[in-house]
């Protein structure tokens, strides 16, 4: 007892010193601003969205399987309830570009494309409330979306009333098509406020920064007071290279972006594309370790009629989701890249931490790395001892560690090793 008490005041001390620089980092957590005063997206939002997988896919009669229709969403619906997806977190279900007709109706309405979607969006609505998830949709703030479908400018109170009346619970607001800086932050502000007016529960997904960056800084304390999660940075697409510029971006950014999210607010790194075609095993689990570590809402963009068990098990991971979904909602950062390997922490609620080590090495075999603990969390991750578990790749207790002890650890390249530690007491 004594020799712990020893041990705990000598750590302090030298946590002290040699924390000073990674508690800052530490602070970087602590939301400074309000986030949108709607009560959603207290933990990151979990679901599925078409995108990435489905694009405008909206040829029905040559491809009716995949294309972006009443069926497809109905299918995934049928999934998510049946094969445990919403049972483990994932619960928004959502349309991306291209569900519209070309016009709106007489009434200046949008309308869904009669065709792929015979039955409206609001029979979809009640379908996918009936499998016990929630609907998204999504719209833009200029005068077309992406796809060149019509875009809500003008009519952002008709179309946040249509979008409530319908029983949408989710919007994703794209930035195409507007005209001038100030037309792209009124709309986006416009929009929240219109959602909020209708008195509908409607998690709001802003690209807002993303389209502001090219011409002036984000201003997220802003950004944060109106949306729910953003996106920062470009689509993303199914290949190590994209994951890889997404992750670099965020690091890179990280002092202006990490103390943005929190309960309410998130940024949003873009879709997860595990279960899909262009990633190696071990760089699905670095997406999937990292999007946690990220605090990132997580909508998987894949085919959930034909996934792997194995990128089902990664995506269905209930340690790793805890992770991402934990409570104290504090996004982590990159604490060091040497040697072309990058430690990233998390703080979690009840002093524990999450840490992930990803080797970018692209050339040779597993190396190895070694890590001392008392480098973590501030110098306070394992003072004065924890309890470390390894989450991905192999799941199992590695034991109980010092403060003053090192830890080893063998990374495949372009995958991630991601740890939990549990401080004792
Ligand atoms: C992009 C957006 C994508 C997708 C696409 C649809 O701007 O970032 O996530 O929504 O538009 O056209």
């Amino acid at each position: 007892m004594t020799g712990t008490m020893n041990l705990r005041s000598r750590a302090q001390l030298l946590g002290c010193v040699l924390g000073l620089r990674s508690l800052a980092l530490v602070l970087w957590g602590i939301p400074g601003a309000r986030a949108l005063d709607n009560g959603l997206a207290m933990t990151p939002t979990m679901g599925w969205l078409h995108w990435e997988r489905f694009m405008c896919n909206t040829d029905c009669e040559e491809d009716p399987d995949s294309c972006v229709s009443e069926k497809l969403f109905m299918q995934m619906a049928d999934l998510m309830d049946s094969e445990g997806w919403r049972d483990v977190g994932y619960e928004y279900l959502c349309i991306d570009d291209c569900w519209m007709a070309p016009q709106r109706d007489s009434k200046g309405r949008l309308q869904a494309d009669p065709k792929r979607f015979p039955g409206g969006i609001r029979r979809l609505a009640d379908y996918v409330h009936g499998k016990g998830l929630k609907l998204g949709i999504y719209a833009d703030v200029g005068k077309l979306t992406c796809a060149g479908f019509p875009g809500s400018y003008g009519y952002y109170d008709i179309d946040a009333k249509t979008f409530a009346d319908w029983g949408v619970d989710l919007l994703k607001f794209d930035g195409c098509h507007f005209d001038t800086l100030v037309d792209l932050a009124d709309g986006y502000k416009y929009m929240s406020l219109a959602l909020n007016r209708t008195g509908r529960s409607i998690v709001y997904s802003c690209e807002w920064p993303l389209y502001m960056m090219p011409f002036r800084k984000p201003n997220y304390t802003e950004v944060r007071e109106y949306c729910n999660h953003w996106r920062n940075f470009a689509d993303i697409y199914d290949a190590w290279q994209s994951v890889k510029s997404v992750l670099d971006w965020t690091s890179s950014n990280q002092e202006k972006i990490v103390d943005a999210a929190g309960p309410g607010g998130w940024n949003d790194p873009d879709m997860l594309v595990i279960g899909n075609f262009g990633l190696s095993w071990d760089q699905q689990i670095t997406q999937m370790a990292l999007w946690a570590i990220m605090a990132a809402p997580l909508f998987m963009s894949n085919d959930l009629r034909q996934i792997s068990p194995q990128a089902k098990a990664l995506l269905q991971d209930k340690d790793v989701i805890a992770i991402n979904q934990d409570p104290l909602g504090k996004q982590g950062y990159r604490l060091r890249k040497e040697d072309n390997i990058e430690v990233w922490e998390r703080p979690l609620s009840d002093f524990a931490w999450a840490v992930a080590m990803v080797n970018l090495q692209e050339i040779g075999g597993p190396r190895f790395h070694t890590i001392s603990l008392s480098s973590l969390g501030g110098g306070l991750a394992c003072l004065p001892a924890c309890l470390i578990t390894e989450l991905l790749p192999v799941k199992g207790k590695l034991g109980f560690y010092e403060w003053t002890s090192s830890l080893k650890l063998r990374i495949n390249p372009t995958g991630t090793v991601l740890l939990r530690l549990d401080r004792t007491n």
